[in-house]
């Protein structure tokens, strides 16, 4: 855990708060003209105008050169962990062919082949990539195990990535990814109940528990039933919702209390109410929009509507093989028509929110985990301009430079 003092901030970006924050509050950032930001032990100790940085500093001290700085990233909702590829589904669909999600049983059966040290091995060079993208935060989800041992091999491997990589993991079981082809419906979703969510709490391999819950995958009952069975195991439910159709997950996920709804592309106005009166946050992941080429979920009026809105890659290798969330940010702004303050709000304290971390990343205020990046930038809004230059100039997690562009 660092101490370090970053001085000579061109503009230092950042919301504020413990958010989740919703409507105009998504838009009021603190942006300061030549700033410093002090780290202490790992947490933001102070931040400010140059003419009130610690003089005699007795830690690291990095010149910014003037660039821009911002939060480190937050990634909410990433399906980090699974071996093969999916290249032959993806070209069928660029000639036409719709997404349905079946591919995920092909990604299933190339990821049961791997041992837990292939999987780890697979993912490090993901996260380095994402590291260079400014994300210093992932959520991880299982799911291309749909069996017990090789859901237990993913999470395991998520958990052994936390203690090799710098950025800060957050396991998610989501075993209710779809159905194994070896395993009845009814014997499936009781082997999950029964078996695999007790297996998953007491190993402390998950703090969420997420269903598929939309067309040709797991109904509102079902998904009720294991995101209920999750929480008395102590695993705080998401859901995937109403993303290939409108089924009602989005009103679910806000009746059991999930700490996120994502993708609703169908979302109803019935759901997005819900959703607004219960606080949980509509994790958006537009680049699995512009993949599948489906229409993009309704941002605006999530906003208009009072619900905290966070964004994420989705990264995964069907619906969208995206590493970079500042690409994904860039779409927050062309095809989700959110503002640039909205979508650096939804990247970082709200996608924080969204992973139960609002307390401790997600922006630079005192007490805050020391996280930022430095961007290779003048006007910070750039970030969301220059599509396939990811720019972070320096990643920094807990005070410490974890990256740096040569
Ligand atoms: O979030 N929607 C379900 N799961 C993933 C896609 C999984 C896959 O196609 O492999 C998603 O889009
Ligand atoms: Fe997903």
């Amino acid at each position: 855990m660092g101490d370090l003092l970053v001085v000579n901030i061109g503009e230092l970006v950042t919301p504020r708060g413990s958010g989740p924050l919703r409507g105009p509050a998504m838009s009021e950032l603190s942006c300061i003209r030549d700033a410093f930001v002090e780290v202490r032990g790992g947490k933001v100790a102070a931040v400010g105008p140059t003419e009130k940085a610690p003089r005699d500093f007795p830690g690291e001290v990095l010149d910014a050169g003037g660039r821009v700085v911002t939060p480190g990233l937050v990634d909410p909702h990433t399906h980090l962990v699974f071996a093969g590829s999916r290249v032959e589904e993806y070209l069928r669909r660029a000639r036409g062919e719709r997404y349905t999600g079946g591919g995920i049983l092909v990604t299933t059966e190339a990821t049961r082949k791997a041992t837990e040290d292939e999987l780890v091995e697979l993912a490090l060079p993901r996260l380095k990539k994402m590291l260079r993208c400014g994300v210093t935060t992932v959520e991880a989800k299982s799911g291309y195990g749909l069996a017990p041992e090789a859901e237990l091999a993913i999470l395991r491997a998520i958990k052994r990535l936390g203690e090799t990589v710098p950025q800060r993991i957050v396991p998610t079981f989501l075993g209710a990814h779809a159905f194994p082809p070896d395993c009845g419906r009814e014997e499936y979703i009781d082997l999950i109940v029964e078996e695999m969510i007790p297996r998953v709490a007491q190993e402390g391999l998950a703090r969420f528990c997420d269903v598929f819950c939309d067309k040709g995958f797991y109904t509102v009952d079902e998904a009720r039933r294991i995101l209920e069975a999750g929480k008395h195991h102590g695993l705080v439910p998401k859901l995937h919702a109403d993303e290939l159709a409108h089924v009602g997950a989005t009103e679910l996920a806000a009746e059991v209390g999930a700490i996120s709804a994502d993708h609703l592309l169908h979302v109803s106005d019935a759901g997005i109410e819900a959703m607004a009166e219960a606080g949980t946050v509509a994790v958006l992941l537009p680049g699995t929009a512009f993949v599948i080429d489906e229409p993009y979920p309704p941002a605006r009026k999530l906003i208009e509507a009072g619900v905290p809105v966070a964004i994420s890659t989705d990264f995964n290798p069907g619906s969208s093989p995206v590493l970079s969330l500042p690409f994904v940010m860039r779409l927050g702004i062309l095809k989700l028509k959110l503002t640039p303050e909205e979508v650096l709000c939804a990247a970082t304290l709200n996608a924080a929110a969204a992973v139960g971390l609002a307390g401790e990343v997600g922006n630079l205020e005192p007490g805050k985990a020391g996280d930022l990046v430095i961007w290779d930038l003048k006007d910070w809004r750039e970030l969301f301009y220059w599509f396939g230059d990811d720019m972070a100039s320096r990643v920094v997690i807990g005070g410490e430079v974890v990256w740096a562009s040569p």
